[in-house]
């Protein structure tokens, strides 16, 4: 009786658990986090329009990303220092996707090493990279993620700086000098990386190489011009540029430059199965979700992000079938309208 019935209880049990001046750090924004409460409202504006007299008696959530076969089309988002939040941190999150044959990203700022991660468990698995300053230290990286067992590199492309997060000044949130970070630090990023140092990644690996942190069609077009395999939609959850459009407004516009050459996905906000079914409408292949599973961890460590997940493929599942769909594949753009007249971006 006491189990989480959905993730916003996760969320709030998490809340109720981890210090307050460690979870402003997981829960926080930008500013004054317009952004990332539009994320979480912007699913209101979509109305589902589903379709009677289906025969879904059979029903599957699996679907693939870039030709791997998971579980679900909702996956598991990079998300930095996670062992804040439960001791066995990336690795109890690998375990816990592995066994759901959902696919997780793993952060740059990571606490096991990608051997370790790979030891743990052999779910489906992308790397999400922060170029570092010093080039030499990302391509050591991405030498090492060599025989790791990754299907991706997902680039952010959202993070020449930290974005300004005053819950975490506010309440004094400091990264502990004794959590030990493999691959990169956050002050470290970048902040000089353009379109043309794409090549150079790309150079650099030999995985698929997906764009994460395109908001607008202009920016999608480069991406595809540019040979990424493929574009996720975010706006980092409304930790960078606050006053940016909620990730689900901005997905259409993206989902229309790209034109199908290159698969689309999007994350921010996702809390229920039919979040997920609304972004799959509106031309997602996938969508991913952080702090869902942050909270998962805080409160239960691997069984928490477990079931975590289970919420999401069980909603997504029925979610489907009252839809009138049998599979992801179904969701067309015809399953969601508008609440309020729409003006697609010209
Ligand atoms: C605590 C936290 C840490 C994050 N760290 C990273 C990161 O290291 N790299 C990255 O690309 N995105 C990072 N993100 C952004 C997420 O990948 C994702 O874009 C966003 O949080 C999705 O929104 P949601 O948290 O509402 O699901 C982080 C998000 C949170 C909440």
């Amino acid at each position: 009786l006491n189990e989480p019935l959905n993730v916003a209880e996760v969320i709030e049990r998490a809340a109720a658990t981890v210090e307050p001046n460690v979870w402003c750090y997981f829960e926080g924004g930008a500013g004054d986090e317009v952004t990332l409460r539009s994320n979480v409202a912007a699913f209101r504006r979509w109305l589902l329009r589903p379709r009677m007299l289906v025969d879904v008696a059979e029903v599957s959530t699996a679907t693939t990303v870039l030709g791997t076969p998971v579980s679900m089309p909702l996956g598991i988002a990079p998300f930095a220092l996670q062992r804040l939040l439960d001791p066995e941190a990336e690795r109890a999150i690998s375990r816990a996707s592995s066994a759901a044959g959902a696919l997780m990203t793993v952060p740059t700022l990571t606490s096991y090493t990608h051997g370790e991660l790979n030891a743990a468990a052999q779910g489906p698995r992308w790397l999400q990279l922060y170029v570092q300053r010093d080039r030499q230290l990302t391509l050591d990286h991405l030498a090492e993620v060599r025989e790791a067992g990754y299907g991706a590199v997902v680039l952010t492309v959202d993070l020449p700086y930290v974005g300004r997060r005053e819950r975490d000044l506010r309440l004094g949130f400091a990264v502990p000098a004794d959590l030990r970070l493999h691959y990169g630090t956050l002050v470290d990023v970048a902040p000089d990386l353009t379109w043309r140092d794409l090549e150079w990644v790309r150079d650099a690996t030999e995985l698929p190489l997906v764009l994460k942190g395109i908001l607008t069609h202009e920016d999608a077009t480069l991406a595809v011009d540019h040979g990424a395999d493929a574009v996720w939609v975010s706006n980092h959850g409304g930790r960078q540029l606050d006053g940016v459009a909620a990730s689900l407004d901005a997905l259409p516009e993206v989902v229309e430059a790209v034109g199908g050459r290159c698969e689309v996905y999007v994350d921010g906000g996702f809390r229920r199965g039919t979040d997920v079914l609304k972004a799959l409408a509106l031309g997602a292949r996938a969508a991913f979700a952080a702090r869902a599973v942050a909270a998962g961890l805080a409160v239960g460590g691997e069984a928490g992000v477990a079931h975590v997940l289970e919420l999401f493929r069980g909603e997504i599942e029925l979610g489907l079938a009252l839809l009138g769909c049998t599979s992801p594949d179904q969701v067309s753009r015809s399953h969601v309208e508008p609440t309020v007249p729409y003006d697609p971006p010209a």
